[in-house]
Order: C-alpha cells, then structure tokens, then sequence
C-alpha cells in the first residue's frame, strides 16, 4: 500500500511537474494604460496619439530635440522626421492586438510586447506558440532563446533584433508572424482570413483607400510598422531637464548622469542621448544561462563580433526588466553591479569573447552605484502608450481576457 502510494507520487510528479522549464522570474511592476471600448464598425481614428503632432493631414514626430536645435543648440543631434497617416497608425494597433494574425488565432503581438510591462513581456525568456497567458505569468508552450525588447523609438533603430538581423520593422515583423516558433502563421492564412473580414476590409478601405480591395500581408505589415513608429518617448524628465528646465533633475539624480557620462564608467560612449543607444553592436559579455548566443557573429560571421548585441536603447529602461538579450539581470541594480564588476571580464564570461574596452572595472561606490540607477529611472515617458482595444475586428480574445484561452476548442 505504503508502496504504491510513494510510486504513485513519484509518477504524478514526473508526469506533472513542469519544473524544469520553470524559470525563476521576478514580476516588474506594471504600467498604466487605457483599455478602451472600440468605436462601432471599428471606425478608425484621424486623430494622431498622445506624442504626435497633427500637421497637414499626418502625424509628426514631436522630437524635443529638433526643437531645441533651432532654439539654443541643443545637442546637436537631429533625427529624421518621420510622418504617419492617422488611420494607418489606428490600424495597425487593432492589427498589433488581434490574435487573427497567428496560425492557431491565440497570439498577438501583444502578448509578448505588452502595454501593462511597457511594450515588453516582463520575461527572461518569452514564450511563443501554445503559450497561455500573457506577461511575466504565461506558461506551457515554447521557450524562445532571447527576451522580448520593448519597442520604444524602435522608428530610430538602425538595426532590428538584439543581433541586428533586421534593418527595418516591415523585414522585421516577418519574424515573429511566419516563425513556427512564434506566431506560426504565413501571407496566406492572413490574407484569406482578413479579406473574409467585413470589418478589416472597411478599416483597409478607410486607410488606404478604396481601390485596394484585396488586403494584402505586407498592407498588413505597412499598417503594422506605422503603428510601431508612433510609440515614441521624448518627454521623460531627463528630456525636461536637457531643454532647459533645470528644476527637472534633482542633485542625486545629476550626479547620476554626470557618472553615466564620465570616462569611468562610459555608458554615454555606447548609450549617448538622445536615444541612449550608438546603434552599435558591442560585446559586453553578458553570461547565456544554458545555450550559448553567438549574437551578431551569426551574422557576419567575424569571430570579433561573437557575443556582440545591438546597444539597446535606455528610454523607458525602469519599466522593462528583467534586462539583457539573455534577460539574466533581474533589477537596473543588477545591471550597474554587473558593469562595475568589469561586465563580462569580471563575471566569468568565456575567454574568446573580445569585450569591448570600455567595459572595465569601475570601483564606483555605494552612493555612485544608487545615482547611477536613479539616473536610469528619469528616462521614463509612456505619454505615447497605446490604447488597449478592448475588442478586435475578429471577436478574438485579447491578451487580457487569460480565462478564455484555457478552453482552446471554443475556438475555431
Ligand atoms: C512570442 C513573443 C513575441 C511575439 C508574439 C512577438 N514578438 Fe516581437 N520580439 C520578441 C522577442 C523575443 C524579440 C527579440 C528576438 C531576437 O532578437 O531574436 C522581439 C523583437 C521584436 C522587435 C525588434 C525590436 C528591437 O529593438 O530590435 C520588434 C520591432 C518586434 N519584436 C515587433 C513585433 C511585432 C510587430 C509583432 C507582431 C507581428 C511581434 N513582435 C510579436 C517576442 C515576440
Ligand atoms: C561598450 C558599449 C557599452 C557600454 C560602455 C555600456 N553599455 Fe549598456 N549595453 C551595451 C550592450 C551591447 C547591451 C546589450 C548586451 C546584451 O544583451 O548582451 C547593453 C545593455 C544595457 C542595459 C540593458 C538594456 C535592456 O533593454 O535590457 C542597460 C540597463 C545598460 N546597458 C546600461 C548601461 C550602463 C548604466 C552603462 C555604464 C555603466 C552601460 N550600459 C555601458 C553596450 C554598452
């Protein structure tokens, strides 16, 4: 009896436990953001999000820095002006949040850049097909190798993807749509899926007019990137501060950025306002906790580049832990000690990593280390935050209704 009792639990366990594909996570705290009801017929909208000025017909960039060029020099720094059409950008929001696009209909881009963990999923990992869930909570399905970046200012990336493979967001959302891993889904299956829409086929029309009756998958990635293109983040504190409002920083906060920029610690040489990125690849040795990422080796094939990631933007970096392409650094306090140890050089990277130079013990002490770290959170601006629909053009369940996706056969 004692026998089978202790034989049946041992089988329970191993058949049940999910243990090993469990991985430690720590919840971030969550952003604010809007759920809305969509207006009837889902109607779009001609009105540019927060964070975008409506000039003749398009939205514009608002980028602070353009305007302090032409005012008092600024930082010298000029972006390309980018502008959006409305209703494109509206489009690609419903698009960006119905799972309509996936094979199995259960994921949306949404799901792993999600508006409650800043565009990001709160995940070391993400998770992608047969996943349940959204956020730092989903679980089951498949474990993807790298963690989800949050797509603030992705419209000033030059590279896409932690090892660069991506030089635009239309090559880049073929990604994460046609991947197996991912959203497993093809041109096809969206194409015959949303031209069977009466309402896609109205908001196609609204947006690009009337002469395009068949939607097409790269109309959909059109509307797509448009909409990625509108999350700006401009207007942080530190933006404030660097247009002349002193009052913005406080002391400690200065000081933090005073050590950001200094020739100890250099995080300004590869992450320079104003978008806290060189779009650079640079290896900094970052430890991958079982497989080994080779980063932009892969690509280019130099040995040089091997472990080389894409310096990542730091807008909104207090919002989307954990951090790193790997997601092994839970808290910005974990990242400034990793830096201060000497990255990778002081953390037992493998020796045939070339870590860049400028990554070198630093010895900052316990007030420089917290400076430095309330530095990083004044970069914080979710005024672009998209509105969460609270339903799509499919009737699909969005990625805040978790109950329904336990019961898949309800859906066809
Ligand atoms: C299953 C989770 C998941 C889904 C669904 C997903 N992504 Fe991602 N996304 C990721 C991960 C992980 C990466 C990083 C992958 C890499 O670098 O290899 C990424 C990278 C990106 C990037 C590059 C950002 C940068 O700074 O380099 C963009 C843009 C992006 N995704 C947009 C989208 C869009 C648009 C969709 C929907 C069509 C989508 N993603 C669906 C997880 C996901
Ligand atoms: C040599 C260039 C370089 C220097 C110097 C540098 N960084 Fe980085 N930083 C990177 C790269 C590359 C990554 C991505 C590495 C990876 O994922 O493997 C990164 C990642 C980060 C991240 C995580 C971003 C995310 O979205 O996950 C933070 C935070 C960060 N750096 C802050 C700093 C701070 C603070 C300093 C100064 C102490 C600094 N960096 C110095 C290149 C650099």
């Amino acid at each position: 009896m004692k026998f089978w009792f202790v034989f049946g639990f041992i089988v329970s366990f191993v058949l049940f436990c999910n243990c090993s594909k469990e991985e430690s996570r720590i919840i971030p705290e969550q952003s604010k953001f809007e759920v809305v009801e969509p207006p009837l017929d889902f109607q779009l909208s001609s009105v540019c999000p927060p964070g975008l000025n409506f000039e003749k017909g398009f939205c514009v960039i608002d980028y602070r820095y353009v305007q302090s060029l032409e005012k008092n020099g600024g930082l010298g720094q000029t972006l390309a002006q980018v502008k959006l059409d409305p209703k494109v950008i509206d489009l690609g929001r419903y698009l960006f949040f119905d799972p309509i696009l996936s094979g199995d209909k259960q994921l949306s881009c949404a799901h792993c850049h999600h508006p409650a963990y800043s565009l990001s999923d709160g995940r070391k990992q993400s998770i992608g097909r047969d996943g349940v869930g959204y956020g730092p909570t989903r679980k089951n399905g498949v474990i993807l190798k790298r963690s989800a970046p949050s797509l603030w200012n992705v419209v000033y990336m030059k590279h896409l993807f932690w090892e660069g493979r991506a030089s635009n967001l239309e090559d880049q959302a073929e990604g994460p749509l046609y991947s197996p891993d991912e959203m497993a889904s093809s041109p096809e299956v969206i194409e015959s899926r949303l031209n069977e829409n009466s309402y896609y086929q109205k908001m196609f029309e609204q947006a690009y007019g009337k002469k395009r009756l068949k939607i097409s998958a790269s109309l959909v990635i059109d509307a797509l990137s448009a909409f990625e293109r509108s999350l700006v983040s401009f207007s942080s504190r530190f933006d404030k501060w660097s247009t002349g409002d002193k009052e913005a920083l406080n002391k400690e906060e200065l000081l933090g950025y005073n050590i950001f920029r200094s020739f100890v610690a250099r995080c300004a040489e590869c992450h320079p306002p104003p978008m806290f990125t060189n779009n650079v690849f640079a290896t900094i040795g970052v430890l991958d906790s079982k497989e080994r990422d080779f980063g932009r080796e892969t690509i280019t094939g130099q040995d040089l580049l091997r472990g080389a990631f894409r310096v990542p933007s730091l807008r909104n970096i207090a919002k989307t832990a954990p951090y790193m392409h790997a997601g092994n650094l839970n808290t910005l306090e974990d990242v400034v000690r990793f830096y201060n140890e000497g990255g990778g050089r002081g953390n037992g990277a493998p020796s045939d990593l070339r870590i860049h130079w400028h990554v070198r013990k630093m010895g900052l002490s316990e007030k420089e280390i917290s400076s430095l770290i309330s530095f990083l959170n004044t970069l914080t601006d979710e005024t672009s935050m998209p509105k969460f629909p609270k339903s799509v053009p499919s009737g699909l369940p969005v990625a805040l209704e978790i109950e329904s996706y336990h019961n898949r056969s309800s859906i066809k």
